[in-house]
């Protein structure tokens, strides 16, 4: 295991720590969460008593291999936390997220969590976003006008795909990955994209983190903010 992939199984198997017996928790996506749903399945066979909601249909396929629990939000609409990877992080705990496709899925689960923990390994943490080109999800229809008005914002949207077709997220939806250089406002950008028609979601996560685990090879570090 090289030595990101072992920050990424600190961080994870460390976030598991804060979960305690009845708790709802939603389940993020991508390769440090996995770390994560395997050790909370180890504590599941351990007794363990809690239900997962998951935010794409890989974390669903991973808690049923390590045997987590899973629900839906017919049956609680209040998590009590939220635990995901992001692509970048910054001192204010902003987050780029949606690398894996699953951004907008991923932010109702964390928008619904009483407490977001952000699991990552340390090369994802950065003075200021931006480096990470924005996944921005929008509505197949139409997505060549969409793109055109996030162009206006000097996005540079470029649709992702997947071999010669375009990416379809779990929702039906394309996603397009902007380059907007450095972003100094998170907030305002992510207020501006929204706005625009055929603008499902941004990758913009502000505002809702409440704990940042870092993993390095060795250790895994809670942070503080700035
Ligand atoms: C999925 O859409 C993303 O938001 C992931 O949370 C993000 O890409 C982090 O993934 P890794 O843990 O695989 O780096």
């Amino acid at each position: 295991m090289n030595n990101q992939d072992k920050a990424k199984k600190l961080a994870g198997e460390t976030s598991v720590k804060h979960i305690e017996n009845g708790m709802y928790i939603g389940l993020g996506s991508g390769s440090t969460v996995y770390w994560m749903i395997r050790k909370l399945g180890e504590r599941v066979q351990n007794g363990l008593d809690v239900k997962g909601i998951p935010s794409s249909r890989q974390t669903q396929e991973w808690a049923n291999e390590f045997g987590v629990p899973l629900t839906d939000f017919s049956e609680i609409q209040e998590l009590d936390v939220a635990i995901d990877g992001a692509d970048e992080v910054d001192p204010q705990w902003n987050l780029i997220k949606g690398g894996g496709g699953a951004l907008v899925r991923e932010k109702i689960i964390a928008a619904s969590a009483r407490k977001f923990i952000v699991i990552v390994d340390e090369s994802k943490l950065v003075s200021q976003l931006g480096d990470f080109k924005l996944p921005v999800e929008i509505l197949p229809f139409g997505w060549e006008v969409t793109a055109a008005r996030i162009a206006e914002l000097d996005g540079e949207p470029v649709l992702r795909r997947d071999g010669h077709d375009a990416f379809v997220s779990d929702n039906g939806n394309y996603i397009v990955d902007c380059d907007f250089g450095v972003i100094n406002d998170p907030k305002t950008l992510h207020q501006q994209l929204k706005q625009l028609t055929g603008v499902v979601e941004t990758g913009l996560f502000t505002e809702m983190t409440s704990e940042v685990i870092a993993g390095y090879p060795d250790q895994a570090k809670t942070l503080q903010k700035s």
